[in-house]
């Protein structure tokens, strides 16, 4: 009698687990989102060199995708110009190849963070345009070169386009003049010309969201598409905030570029805590004047240094949620969710738009443990299995 009523018990336990009643337990984020889309991390040549094992272990665990914070940036490959650095980077993409992971070349043509000398002659001069072109088109060459094999894909070109959909007059566009598309259409060039068949070509930019700027990234893309030029997907750069941008704007972006045929990608995520951030790259600027440094500012700008109270912690929790839930009903749409970067502490949000504060924008907090945020994310596609 007693062997028998064990023996239903355990056909009622496998029956329950089998039929998805109680999901398996999960705690790890690539694993909760395996099928659905990749989960990435931007890092640091500090976490390559693995002096912080314990950062390493989590990462490996967690995530299944990597990007480069800065050592694929113009100054950090090319900072003079006879000097070339590949080191940081080679060892970046060895790293992703030693464990199986997706690795992304960031960034082949951006405004930011590219030598002055790229667009000026050694006599401080303009450069004429057939020598722009040839910078452009001989930097892409060699980087996109040097990393055949190394790099699934490459963001090819970074925020060309403005708020109003128009282009920004920045950098490489301020050089040319004109209105961006010939910077945008020769960077897509070179890197369709010398990059293997076998890497994807992005584009990648802020506030996709909005609409009137969404419309100008649909428009290049098909200006580019219409000039013969491959373009594999687009990258909404998700450098958002507790309570913007409105839901349904992301959910719009992320199908209008979808019904494109692009591979979408949520890069760059982080969920900013601090006052005055909103739309941070944008008007943040002003925010960087030393008088917001200012005693009398501290307490109102920077309100957390001692650690984040439980309600801005379930705050956090609830946003993180959300975008999940749009992340994950929209899996057939997007291909990769990448944060930018692995824990609190590892986080640029800490000094823009404002220097020197203490942020919270990640899921992993400075001493690697959990924000209450990661079982939200994680119980998403669980919750959905035993629905
Ligand atoms: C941009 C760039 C990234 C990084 C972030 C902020 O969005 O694409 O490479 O510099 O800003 O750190």
């Amino acid at each position: 009698m007693k062997t028998k009523a064990i023996l239903l018990l355990a056909i009622a336990g496998i029956l329950s687990f089998s039929c998805g009643q109680s999901a398996p337990k999960v705690d790890s984020l690539k694993e909760a989102y395996d099928g659905s889309f990749k989960m990435g991390c931007a890092i640091s040549p500090f976490m390559v060199s693995g002096r912080n094992p314990q950062a390493v272990e989590l990462l490996l665990s967690q995530f299944n995708a990597i990007s480069p914070d800065n050592c694929m940036k113009p100054e950090s490959l090319h900072p003079g110009p006879d000097v070339w650095n590949f080191g940081p980077a080679d060892a970046y993409c060895e790293f992703g190849r030693e464990h199986g992971m997706f690795v992304l070349g960031h960034t082949l043509c951006w405004h930011n963070q590219t030598p002055e000398f790229f667009w000026t002659r050694p006599d401080g001069t303009p450069k004429s345009r057939a020598e722009l072109v040839e910078t452009l088109r001989s930097y892409i060459e060699t980087v996109v070169t040097h990393f055949a094999g190394k790099v699934d894909a490459w963001d090819v070109v970074n925020e060309i386009v403005a708020e109003d959909g128009g282009f920004r007059d920045l950098g490489w566009v301020k050089a040319f003049g004109g209105d961006g598309y010939e910077v945008a259409k020769l960077a897509f060039q070179f890197a369709n010309e010398y990059a293997p068949e076998g890497t994807e070509l992005y584009y990648n930019e802020f506030n996709v969201w909005r609409p009137s700027k969404l419309e100008g990234v649909i428009n290049l893309v098909r200006r580019l598409r219409a000039d013969g030029l491959r373009v594999d997907g687009v990258g909404i750069q998700a450098h958002w905030g507790l309570n913007y941008p409105k839901n349904e704007y992301i959910e719009n972006a992320i199908e209008e570029l979808s019904a494109l045929g692009l591979k979408v990608m949520i890069t760059e995520l982080d969920v900013d805590v601090l006052p005055i951030s909103k739309e941070g790259q944008v008007i943040g600027k002003s925010l960087q004047d030393p008088q917001y440094q200012l005693e009398e500012f501290e307490a109102f700008l920077d309100p957390y240094k001692d650690g984040l109270p439980a309600e801005v912690e379930d705050q956090l929790a609830a946003r993180y949620e959300e975008l999940f839930k749009i992340f994950y009903n929209h899996r057939d749409q997007i291909d990769r969710v990448t944060f930018w970067g692995l824990h609190d502490g590892a986080s640029w949000k800490n000094g823009s738009p404002i220097p020197q504060r203490t942020n919270y924008p990640l899921l992993f907090q400075r001493d690697l443990t959990p924000h209450k945020a990661l079982e939200a994310v994680l119980a998403i596609p669980a919750a959905a299995v035993s629905e």
